[in-house]
């Protein structure tokens, strides 16, 4: 692709709210990587697979990409919102993203789909770091974890803030300290926190930068 936008963080950071503006004021293809990993954890808990079985997540992984023609896998309609983003799927997600073997074949299907897009905006945890390393343009958007997990209620109404909030803490370990792909802001990326900020002004920064 010509332009690639890469947008990193943890948790409930405001990545896709910002991507999908991003996407539509620039014309940019979008793609949410996390979901990637949210459809392999959501159909181990469906199909019995333990998650702290590697072998037998990457087997999953291979059947599924075999049965959804790979492409599917990253944009497929099949899955609702509410079941990709259920309590265990969170949980599971964070053992799915410590497998090197499922990490390649997620970074290698991101890859493909942009070589199909003109412009795009990506967003996950490794982008500007692992699986773009020279992309044209990094984000890395961060907040607190208290603002963080406010957000997240709002916008999911699911649970209590308690529980939210203990979700976020927990993934954000999860993200930073796993050996492979550990969630960092790229060397150069454009670090974001959000914490004090409203979307408008988020957009507004991060526009900034697109336009030029
Ligand atoms: O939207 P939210 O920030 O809650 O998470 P997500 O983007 O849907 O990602 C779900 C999980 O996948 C995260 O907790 C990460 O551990 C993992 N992930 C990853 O390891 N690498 C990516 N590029 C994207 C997500």
């Amino acid at each position: 692709p010509d332009v690639v936008v890469a947008v990193d963080g943890p948790a409930a950071a405001g990545k896709t709210t910002t991507c999908v503006a991003l996407a539509d004021r620039f014309r940019l293809g979008y793609l949410e990587s996390g979901r990637t990993y949210r459809v392999i954890a959501f159909e181990a808990l469906r199909r019995g697979v333990p998650t702290g079985d590697r072998e037998n997540l990457v087997a999953l992984c291979d059947e599924l990409l075999h049965e959804s023609r790979d492409q599917d896998l990253l944009t497929s309609e099949r899955y609702q919102a509410a079941d990709l983003r259920s309590p265990s799927v969170n949980v599971a997600v964070s053992d799915v993203a410590r497998v090197d073997e499922l990490r390649k074949r997620v970074t290698q299907l991101v890859r493909l789909w942009a070589q199909r897009q003109v412009r795009c905006i990506i967003e996950g945890r490794d982008i500007g770091t692992v699986v773009f390393p020279s992309a044209s343009i990094k984000f890395y958007l961060t907040a607190s974890p208290e603002v963080r997990a406010l957000r997240r209620l709002e916008q999911e109404r699911r649970g209590s803030y308690e529980d939210v909030l203990k979700d976020v803490i927990r993934r954000d370990r999860a993200d930073m300290s796993r050996t492979v792909s550990p969630l960092v802001p790229a060397d150069d990326a454009i670090t974001i926190d959000t914490t004090e900020l409203t979307l408008n002004e988020v957009l507004g920064q991060m526009s900034s930068v697109c336009e030029r």
